[in-house]
Formats: structure tokens, sequence, C-alpha cells
């Protein structure tokens, strides 16, 4: 399976779906196509270590929404992507977009869905003082950091951790769990009913 992985900063989802793809845990995956929306984002050069052709898309280039999508579609025709990985790109895509690759694009929020959405997720929830948060991984709809789950596991919040030791917690948390999400969605093992994932085969 073909993937493009959406990418605005560090990259280190990126570079752990790699990392899954490289170690066979995540055979079936080929990644032919980083879409990033920064000129400065880290995860550039990251790619090019890797050999990863990118995309590089500023929305301010683009007279409108429509034509920075259209920019990107046709990238990913050329390319004959089958799946969008969203690891940390923060811009939204239009409805239109999100209808024009049904059940396709999946994105990865560091927190337990739908608390806390938005980018500043991980400060949001330590902020708020929560004792349990997690990661979560959804196919994406046309909402913000909405769409049905495909997995979402829990990271515990100890009264002595810092916000930084919170943050590594759930990279770390993340770094194993897209790879996870992304083998049951490419072997094809997710039930689906109507907008719920209601379970994995085996
Ligand atoms: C990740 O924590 C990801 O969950 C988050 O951005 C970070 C990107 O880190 N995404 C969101 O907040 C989406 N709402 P990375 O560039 O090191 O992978």
């Amino acid at each position: 399976m073909n993937i493009a992985i959406f990418a605005s900063g560090k990259g280190s989802n990126f570079c752990a779906i790699v990392r899954a793809i490289k170690n066979g845990s995540l055979s079936g995956a080929r990644i032919s196509l980083l879409v990033c929306d920064n000129p400065h984002a880290l995860v550039i050069r990251r790619a090019k270590q890797f050999k990863i052709k990118t995309l590089l898309v500023v929305r301010e280039d683009f007279y409108n929404q429509v034509s920075f999508e259209q920019a990107i579609i046709q990238r990913l025709k050329a390319e004959k992507i089958d799946l969008l990985v969203l690891a940390g790109f923060m811009r939204m895509f239009s409805a239109g977009f999100v209808r024009s690759f049904p059940r396709k694009i999946i994105n990865i929020h560091p927190a337990l869905l739908p608390a806390f959405k938005g980018t500043k997720a991980i400060r949001d929830a330590f902020d708020y003082g929560v004792k349990i948060t997690g990661v979560t991984v959804h196919f994406v709809d046309a909402l913000m950091d909405h769409g049905p789950i495909i997995l979402q596991e829990t990271v515990r919040v100890l009264p002595q951790d810092t916000l930084s030791v919170l943050e590594k917690k759930i990279h770390t948390l993340e770094h194993q769990l897209y790879p996870q999400a992304l083998k049951l969605v490419i072997k094809k093992k997710l039930k689906i009913s109507g907008r719920k994932v209601v379970g994995v085969t085996r």
C-alpha cells in the first residue's frame, strides 16, 4: 500500500512509521511521499535522510483552500497514493477534500478524543489536571480531530510529572500505537459499522 505522510513539524511519528516499515513490523506499506506545509519543518530533513520525496505546499502561496488542495490531490494521484497518514499536520482539510478519500485519511492525536482537541492537547490536558490522558488514532472526517476511532491507549499522569515528562510519555506511546493502527488498516482487519470501528478480525 502506497502511503503519503502529512506533517508540519518535528516528524517523530514520521520516523516511527519509517522504522516500523524498515524493521518489518509494518510490512505491505511503502511511504512514497511526505506532504509538508512548513518550509522550516525538521521533518523535511528527516525525509531527505530516508530518501523519501517531499511535496512542500505553503497555504499562503495559493489563491485559496481549493487551489491548495487541488495541488495536493494532483500529486497524490501522480504518486498513486492509497492512504493519507496525518502525523502532526496542523492544518484542516475542507469537507470536499475529505470526501475525495473516504476512510483513506488517518490521524493521530495526543489525547483521548473527544477530549482536548486542537494543537495543544498535551498541555491542555496537563493544565486541566487530568489524571489519565492518552493517544487516539482515528479516521478523519470533516471536523477537527474527529472521526471513527481505530485505537486508543491511556497514559497515567502522576503527581510528580512535569509537562515535559508527560510529553515524553505521550510521544513514546504514539510511536508504538501509530504503526499498530496502520497495520490494522493496511491488513484490512477493522470491522466498521456505520460511523464506528466495532472490532478487529484475527
Ligand atoms: C504529535 O504529538 C501528534 O499527535 C500531534 O502533533 C505531534 C507531532 O509530533 N498532532 C496533533 O496535535 C493533531 N491535532 P511529530 O512531528 O514529532 O510527529
